[in-house]
């Protein structure tokens, strides 16, 4: 193709886009959370019209009679279910909301899953038998569980992270604000991404121990790492004031995750937008700039 006719392809795409996004409204659940923050910021960037669903706005994932008001007369949402997309609960709760939006309309629905997560798979399934027009984007551990949630104040407070990766088990920790753009980029380009899983990761691979000395490293501060077993680490979550019911959960669900299975890059970032994921030294050196580890 030469280079004009490409060009002009690209400009067409790109009112393709801009025209797609304006007429869009989109449900973002968990728009006060990680993801939920950022996809709620990026689609308003790209010029969709955003519905912000979280409790604060009356949408309640254990309440079925809230689900209605919050997507009626939209055209896609955002699904990211709190605490974990594994659980029983999600797998129930996600097929039922994504039937009840294809039935409202809503036929556009981006699901935010886990990469190498077994217990996810009835909860994808959920999704893809709604009928509905699905992505479903499976991420990596986030980067920011470090700097926003449980981690944090371990981090601010103590002299490091004790947790139940063992040393030489390795992730590739992604951004969410790549997260984001790859699910805002999923719902602005037509049904290009329909009915396909995109697997999201940063571009490096990083043991735990690794990961906090690129923290210790942008904050000055001398953190160490202490890799404990599975359930030793539920005595610690406790601790820090975790449910025993949850911390059951989370603990089987690390012995399942934190096995070395993810120990691989996915391209999905790249495929979808065509750049290089955000790497974990630039966000250690961000959120070290804005005070998030003291
Ligand atoms: N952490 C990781 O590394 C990782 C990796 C892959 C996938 N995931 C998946 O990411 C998902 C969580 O997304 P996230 O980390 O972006 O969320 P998050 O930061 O944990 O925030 C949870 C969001 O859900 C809302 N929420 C909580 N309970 C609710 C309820 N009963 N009804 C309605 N909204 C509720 C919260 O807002 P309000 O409190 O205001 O209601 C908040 O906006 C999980 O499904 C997890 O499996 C996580």
């Amino acid at each position: 193709m030469g280079r004009c006719a490409g060009r002009q392809l690209t400009g067409r795409m790109t009112q393709m886009t801009q025209d797609t996004a304006r007429n869009m409204t989109v449900v973002v659940t968990g728009a006060t959370g990680r993801t939920g923050g950022r996809v709620a910021r990026a689609a308003g960037a790209a010029g969709l019209t955003v519905r912000a669903a979280s409790r604060a706005t009356g949408f309640d994932w254990g309440d079925r009679s809230t689900w209605a008001q919050a997507l009626r007369g939209a055209d896609a949402a955002y699904l990211a279910y709190p605490t974990d997309v594994g659980s029983p609960e999600a797998a129930r709760a996600v097929g039922e909301i994504a039937r009840e939006a294809v039935g409202l309309g809503v036929r556009r629905l981006v699901l935010l899953s886990a990469r190498g997560e077994e217990r996810a798979l009835p909860t994808e399934k959920g999704l893809r038998e709604s009928g509905a027009q699905w992505t479903i984007v499976r991420a990596a551990w986030f980067a920011q569980n470090f700097s926003e949630g449980p981690l944090v104040e371990e981090l601010r407070l103590g002299g490091g992270l004790v947790f139940p990766a063992a040393e030489g088990v390795r992730e590739p920790f992604v951004d969410v604000r790549d997260i984001a753009d790859v699910v805002v980029a999923a719902l602005t380009s037509g049904d290009r991404y329909v009915g396909q899983e995109i697997d999201v990761t940063g571009p490096r691979l990083l043991t735990w121990g690794e990961a906090i000395a690129e923290i210790a490293g942008a904050t000055g501060r001398g953190l160490t790492y202490r890799s404990v077993p599975a359930r030793e680490y539920h005595a610690h979550l406790t601790a820090f004031g975790v449910p025993p019911q949850e911390a059951d959960f989370l603990v089987e669900l690390f012995e399942e995750l934190l096995d070395g299975r993810n120990a691989h890059l996915s391209d999905g970032v790249r495929e979808v937008l065509g750049r290089e994921p955000r790497d974990f030294t630039d966000f250690a050196r961000e959120a070290a700039g804005a005070g998030t580890w003291g």
